[in-house]
């Protein structure tokens, strides 16, 4: 079996020091593997199974002996890196949104549509970690129903910003647990402990946050459903990690509750948790370090008497499934069909 040299760009970050816990986790055949960051974190170690791992300085040169490249910086370091790597000859699979909507790059959900990945040029896309999340809980019912419209709600947690999303919530929570006064917001727009701030993002000029618009654009692009129509409010909350969605979705077909229950039940990468008789939903405590999309909460629309739409509430750890495993799922995809 092949081995694969593999580089983490962005290691030191929240979504990159996960991706080495999900290849640790996984058995990707790994001939060597690279930790890249900026000059801030060059010289620091990171553990691989057991063994520190040094974190270089990423630069042009870096790039010169891998095969596959796991992306968890910001847009800007992946438009200055990227391209080297894939002149280099490695694929790049990216965390940041530099190249989502490019209609060169697949945008990949493995369980939703895993065979887009195979018309890459070098360059595969990470979605949104709410899109993602939103999409592996919707998918079974697409299937069946064809979502037509989409009203969403997130309550992202703060790790959602990055490492230094945890350290602003923990260091706030601390001063107010002292009594002391909060120190200036550096992350976040404005205080986040004991807060929810709705905006994830600029507005545009109809009032959408840039992170509201990802879940119709990339939505539309991973269903490949050019119609689809999302109206989605994006709100911080002080949640350290896993995002939570409502969702009510509009479908096509005349929905069936019984049977949609039975398809969440048994659908790839979600775990139904519906049972508010004992008080047993998704929260994002219990869906915090693993993979799956946590269901519940699952119900008709009472306000569609037509009986074409579901709602539903669903959590998933946006670090793991909605960036590091992603990311991790797709290399598996591209070493699967390389060997077969
Ligand atoms: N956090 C999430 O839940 C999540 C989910 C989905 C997608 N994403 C996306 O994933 C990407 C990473 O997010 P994150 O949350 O992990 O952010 P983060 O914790 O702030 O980490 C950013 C990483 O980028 C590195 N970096 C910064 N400037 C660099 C440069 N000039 N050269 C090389 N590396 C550089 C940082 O290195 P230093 O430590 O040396 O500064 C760090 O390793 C972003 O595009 C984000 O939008 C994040």
């Amino acid at each position: 079996m092949k081995r694969y040299r593999i580089a983490i760009l962005g290691a030191s970050g929240a979504v990159g020091r996960e991706m080495l816990k999900v290849l640790e986790e996984r058995s990707l055949p790994i001939a060597s593997l690279k930790l890249l960051a900026s000059r801030r974190s060059a010289g620091k170690t990171l553990l691989f199974q057991g063994q520190p791992l040094t974190i270089e300085e990423a630069d042009e040169h870096s790039f010169d002996d891998v095969d596959i490249v796991l992306g968890a910086a910001e847009n800007d370091v992946a438009r200055r890196f990227v391209p080297i790597a894939v002149a280099k000859g490695a694929i790049v699979i990216d965390n940041s949104s530099a190249y989502r909507l490019d209609e060169e790059v697949p945008l990949v959900i493995p369980e939703v549509n895993a065979a887009d990945a195979f018309a890459h040029h070098g360059i595969i896309a990470n979605p949104n970690c709410a899109t993602i999340i939103a999409l592996v809980a919707l998918n079974a019912l697409h299937d069946a129903y064809h979502a037509r419209r989409m009203i969403v709600s997130t309550y992202q947690a703060v790790s959602g910003a990055g490492i230094g999303g945890i350290g602003e919530l923990e260091t706030q929570m601390k001063e107010m647990s002292e009594g002391r006064a909060l120190s200036e917001p550096a992350v976040f727009p404005y205080p986040i402990a004991c807060n929810l701030i709705p905006q994830i993002g600029g507005f545009d000029e109809l009032g959408y946050s840039s992170e509201e618009m990802k879940m119709q654009n990339e939505g539309r692009k991973i269903l490949h459903e050019e119609t689809l129509r999302v109206n989605c409010t994006c709100v911080r909350v002080p949640v350290l990690r896993s995002h939570s969605e409502s969702i009510t979705v509009e479908f096509e077909k005349e929905v069936d509750l019984a049977q949609a229950r039975a398809l969440l039940a048994k659908a790839e990468g979600v775990r139904l948790v519906d049972d508010p008789a004992n008080a047993r939903y998704p929260m994002p405590l219990d869906t915090s370090d693993q993979d799956l999309v946590f269901v519940g909460r699952l119900r008709e629309d009472i306000s569609d008497p037509s009986h074409h739409s579901l709602t539903f509430w669903c959590c998933g750890d946006q670090i793991r499934k909605g960036a590091a495993t992603n990311a991790v799922q797709i290399a598996e995809l591209l070493i699967q069909r390389e060997d077969r």
